[in-house]
């Protein structure tokens, strides 16, 4: 994007100013050390690099089993934990996608098709440490909630007469509420199911490139795109409809300060929007108000998604059932800002303000996306308004491309993903990143502000699902889709982790550099 794209780009996302927001001065982290274990960043080798200081050890893959009858699925991407102790945990892993020429096959019968539903969602696998951290192998926690799990919708709502659903799938990002549960959020549904708009009577199946609606049409489109609550301890889930149905990336919860929950969330695709679900109450999403980001230079409006208060989406809508299942088109009713992909957010544990991964919009010219900040007005996360600026901006200057998941360290620094898509990675615009890294934000010392890359993906992989444990001196990672362009078992891309077929796996990083980066 040339300057005056890019000043047009900040207008379009309601950036008033470029320059970079400064965090508090907080003691600690030193300069960097500049040279990885194997070379310089950016690089594009087929190996997990990680800066000097650093080092990693494979959790699970792919593949692994997690008690007698169930395996490790594919794709393994968001990462949060119940803890049972400081050495003991139960940690939750999402399961996003499957590629059939792994897992099953690219022929479309049911018999794939089952394979692959039973490899997406999500795992609870308790784990330990001793000197690393290791799966507790018979543990009563192991277990997966899939694609083929019967899950009901909360609090006795209805999807079209059903309550009952069948699977999660998709499953991106997530949260973790205030009484310990995990959300996790089904993101592009489409691509196994199809999707269709609220009037329409077919399913759409032009981004099912699964086509698992062959043999389940009953599992219409509709019973996907929600966030769905999972308590760790028992593996109980149900789906929370008062969030919205949309390409859920996140599910990033706070609490204000008069206790109740309010979770954030982003619809991953061009020119989509921007949520927060503002709950009643301290310890359920039972009932609260589900609103969606108006945002014009530099300011907000939180926009309710309710039929009772807007008499244009009483026109347009049958039910408030309805606005909750087409929350994308009723959000266009209300004249909600078309964002360029929001993806992950966090909230910072210092400052409170919200952090959100603008990940890039190809059509726009956004190749290289933004991090976006946003300030609630008086600090208040039930509030109606708020401010925005770019913390910061992707590109050649800054040295990262598509931020995507974030995560904050307990000092504040902030840690973030990039996903340049398989097919651009190395190419073009894209071929000076290098493979898709993570990256560390330090918040105080010599490189405060800047982004430095601490870790280089094997090829075609993206790092996903950040996730530090309790004393920090461990982050677990996934790595997801690593050879995903291989055309053939005999001709692969990558050969990570173990030099034969490219296994997605989560890997535990520890060493002295990440020690002085999050202690302290
Ligand atoms: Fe699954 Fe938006 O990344
Ligand atoms: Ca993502
Ligand atoms: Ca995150
Ligand atoms: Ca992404």
């Amino acid at each position: 994007m040339n300057d005056s794209n890019r000043r047009e780009f900040l207008k379009f996302i309601g950036v008033s100013s470029i320059g970079l927001a400064t965090f508090p001065l907080l003691k600690g982290c030193s300069q960097l050390p500049l040279i990885s274990n194997k070379g310089t960043f950016p690089t594009n080798e087929d190996e997990l690099i990680l800066r000097q200081g650093l080092n990693y050890q494979t959790l699970i893959s792919w593949g692994d089993h997690i008690n007698k009858s169930e395996i490790f699925g594919f794709n393994n991407d968001y990462i949060n934990f119940y803890e049972l102790s400081p050495t003991e945990l139960i940690l939750w892993v999402n399961h996003e996608y499957v590629n059939p020429l792994f897992v099953s096959g690219k022929e479309r019968t049911k018999k794939n098709v089952d394979i692959e539903k039973s490899l997406v969602g999500g795992s609870l696998i308790h784990i330990r440490k001793k000197n690393n951290w290791n799966l507790v192998e018979s543990s009563k926690y192991n277990k997966g909630i899939r694609g083929n799990t019967k899950i009901p919708i909360a609090y006795n709502m209805n999807i079209k007469g059903t309550t009952l659903i069948e699977g999660t799938l998709a499953n991106c990002a997530g949260g973790k509420t205030p009484w310990g549960t995990i959300l996790t959020c089904e993101e592009n549904f489409d691509n196994s199911y199809g999707d269709r708009k609220k009037d329409q009577k077919e399913v759409d199946t032009k981004n099912s490139y699964l086509h698992w609606e062959k043999y389940y049409p009953k599992n219409i489109p509709e019973h996907y795109g929600w966030v769905v609550e999972v308590d760790p301890l028992t593996g109980n889930a149900q789906k929370h409809m008062n969030i919205g149905r949309f390409s859920h990336e996140c599910a990033t919860c706070v609490q204000t300060k008069k206790g109740n929950v309010v979770v954030y969330s982003g619809d991953d695709h061009n020119d989509e929007h921007l949520y927060k679900f503002v709950s009643n109450h301290s310890d359920s999403f039972k009932t609260g108000t589900l609103y969606v980001a108006k945002i014009e230079n530099g300011k907000g409006l939180w926009l309710p998604l309710d039929i009772k208060k807007s008499p244009k989406l009483k026109k347009e809508f049958k039910s408030q059932n309805d606005v909750l299942i087409y929350t994308r088109e009723a959000a266009k009713v209300l004249g909600a800002t078309p964002l360029n992909r929001p993806e992950d957010i966090e909230i910072h544990p210092h400052t409170g303000h919200i952090f959100i991964a603008l990940t890039n919009n190809k059509g726009k010219g956004d190749m290289h996306g933004t991090i976006l900040k946003i300030s609630e007005d008086q600090s208040d996360y039930a509030a109606l308004s708020f401010s925005t600026e770019t913390y910061l901006l992707g590109g050649k200057t800054s040295g990262f491309s598509c931020p995507d998941n974030l995560a904050f360290d307990k000092k504040g620094n902030l840690w973030f993903t990039t996903d340049i898509s398989g097919s651009a990675l190395n190419k073009g615009v894209y071929k000076t990143f290098g493979n898709n890294g993570l990256f560390v934000v330090p918040t105080s010392g010599p490189d405060a502000g800047k982004a430095i890359q601490i870790a280089s993906a094997p090829i075609d992989a993206e790092f996903t699902g950040p996730c530090f444990s309790p004393d920090q001196k461990t982050l677990f990672l996934s790595v997801q889709h690593p050879g995903e362009r291989s055309q053939s078992l005999e001709n692969l891309t990558s050969h990570w982790p173990t030099g034969n077929i490219p296994k997605p796996s989560v890997v535990c990083i520890n060493g002295p550099l990440l020690d002085q980066l999050t202690q302290g």
